[in-house]
């Protein structure tokens, strides 16, 4: 175990406390760049779960009763500790989950980002006044914490996503009971930690690591004191959280998978589109939901992209996410590595090229190079499914009204962007491409201060920024006859 870090925490976070499951049965954690084992973790089951939803449910009286301020001077403790902390979490995050230590800072802070956010939006979760239909008639409107909230974290933001979800719903009133991936428990259990050392009180959130995914989110959704599902991953487990919510008639916001199209047209700034190319598509081993799926490239300027986009891909250097200069970390394991060649083997089957592939062998197993492929087609897997991988298919397409059909040609709808400088054409594409986000000469789409989420089967809710906190509030309309 290379981490001291006294936030290294491998029991369940229950009413406070960390406490081994009831079976006391325990499940093993690996770093997946080397396989080695980082901890044996509790592994909770429905009971685990249930003691936390009845931990979150005594916690909701009082923490509903704090004032905005109040609750706000402690998310703000919170979100200071993980500044504070920040090289230990950064530590445990790419150990666990193996992305560039780099990149572990930076989702520190994006995480931490959160919670600031919302430490300042708990003072504001104002309501309304109406003008009556009758002139006795008051109306008033407030807006009250929704309750008990189950939150489902994904393991390729292991603390970000959790904080996406947590500082929210804690700054309006709710309590959580967070389920994160069980490839990357450690990171949340650590937030767990520092949320007692900031004095947020027992109960508020509870953690219940588990290897038994599908138990823990069946108890949240059959379970009605919990009132809200928040979960982030893919469509398919979102499809079967709503239907399995339906019982309850459980209010869900669904961060599900996206297909991102990247467009560059010929009027683009081809340096800055291939340099924000790279970010979007290698950021995370290209293991992110709004990763550039697939890149379109006008056919006049294609050869040209090309060429400064692969200089740049041959520059990216793959290895262990704690060595100092690696931009690309091993992918989750070796399993989505296999899923990842299986993409490529496809398309090469129906007739892709490989443009670029580093000939050097990557240290370990998990690692992969990055490959840029061309002569690609609609009718290719990569076309249609998140790739999850360091791979840049780079299409050509000829008018603006053939990328949008192809752009729109997927049931996703999370992000997108596009590059170029006709401000006519920035509208007009801006307005047809059916997506949640839209990165206009920016592949960098994700901050605090903005509305993350999606359409179509990419989900529904946002994240972050003032509408993030719609997702926790319900809203009572007073009639006051006077
Ligand atoms: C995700 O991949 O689910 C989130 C990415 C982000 O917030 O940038």
């Amino acid at each position: 175990m290379e981490t001291k870090s006294e936030f290294f925490q491998t029991k369940a976070f229950i009413d406070g406390d960390f406490t081994p499951s009831e079976s006391s049965s325990t499940f093993d954690v690996f770093n997946p760049y080397n396989s080695q084992l980082l901890a044996s973790v509790a592994d909770c089951n429905s009971d685990d779960a249930l003691r936390a939803i009845d931990s979150a449910q005594r916690a909701f009286r009082l923490w509903k009763s704090l004032t905005g301020i109040e609750r706000s001077k402690l998310l703000n403790r919170w979100g200071e500790l993980m500044q504070i902390h920040k090289e230990e979490l950064a530590e445990i995050l790419t150990l666990e989950q193996g992305k560039p230590y780099r990149e572990a800072i930076a989702e520190i802070n994006y995480g931490a980002s959160f919670v600031e956010w919302f430490a300042e939006e708990a003072k504001r979760v104002y309501g309304d006044t109406i003008p009556g239909e009758l002139c006795n008639k008051r109306i008033i409107v407030i807006k009250q914490p929704i309750g008990v909230v189950g939150a489902i974290t994904p393991w390729n933001f292991p603390n970000a996503m959790i904080t996406r979800k947590v500082a929210p719903a804690l700054a309006v009133g709710c309590t959580v009971v967070v389920k994160p991936s069980e490839l990357t428990p450690l990171s949340a259990l650590a937030l767990g930690a520092l949320a007692n050392l900031a004095g947020i009180p027992k109960g508020v959130l509870n953690i219940v690591p588990s290897s038994k995914p599908s138990e823990i989110g069946n108890t949240f959704c059959n379970n009605d004191a919990v009132k809200k599902i928040s979960f982030t991953g893919s469509t398919k487990i979102g499809k079967l959280l709503t239907s399995q919510s339906a019982s309850t008639v459980k209010k869900l916001s669904l961060e599900l998978g996206g297909n991102a199209p990247f467009i560059v047209f010929d009027d683009a700034d081809l340096e800055l589109a291939a340099q924000h190319a790279i970010a979007a598509k290698f950021r995370n081993a290209g293991q992110t939901c709004v990763s550039a799926n697939r890149i379109f490239v006008q056919w006049s300027v294609y050869d040209e992209f090309l060429e400064i986009f692969t200089q740049k891909v041959s520059k990216l250097k793959v290895g262990n996410g704690l060595d100092a200069n690696v931009d690309i970390g091993p992918l989750i394991s070796e399993k989505a590595k296999q899923n990842v060649l299986r993409l490529v083997d496809d398309a090469v089957e129906l007739g892709a090229k490989i443009f670029y592939q580093s000939k050097s062998k990557p240290k370990a197993e998990s690692l992969m190079n990055p490959i840029v492929l061309t002569h690609l087609n609609p009718q290719m897997e990569l076309f249609k499914k998140e790739i999850f991988g360091p791979i840049a298919p780079i299409y050509e397409f000829s008018t603006e009204q053939q990328v949008i059909e192809l752009a729109n040609r997927t049931p996703y709808g999370l992000a997108s962007y596009f590059f170029g400088k006709d401000h006519s054409r920035i509208w007009s594409v801006a307005e047809n491409l059916e997506y949640g986000m839209v990165g206009i000469n920016t592949g960098m789409i994700s901050t605090t201060v903005a509305p993350f989420g999606g359409v179509k089967q990419s989900g529904y809710g946002r994240e972050g920024s003032k509408y993030g906190i719609d997702e926790f509030v319900s809203l009572k309309y007073l009639s006051w006859s006077i």
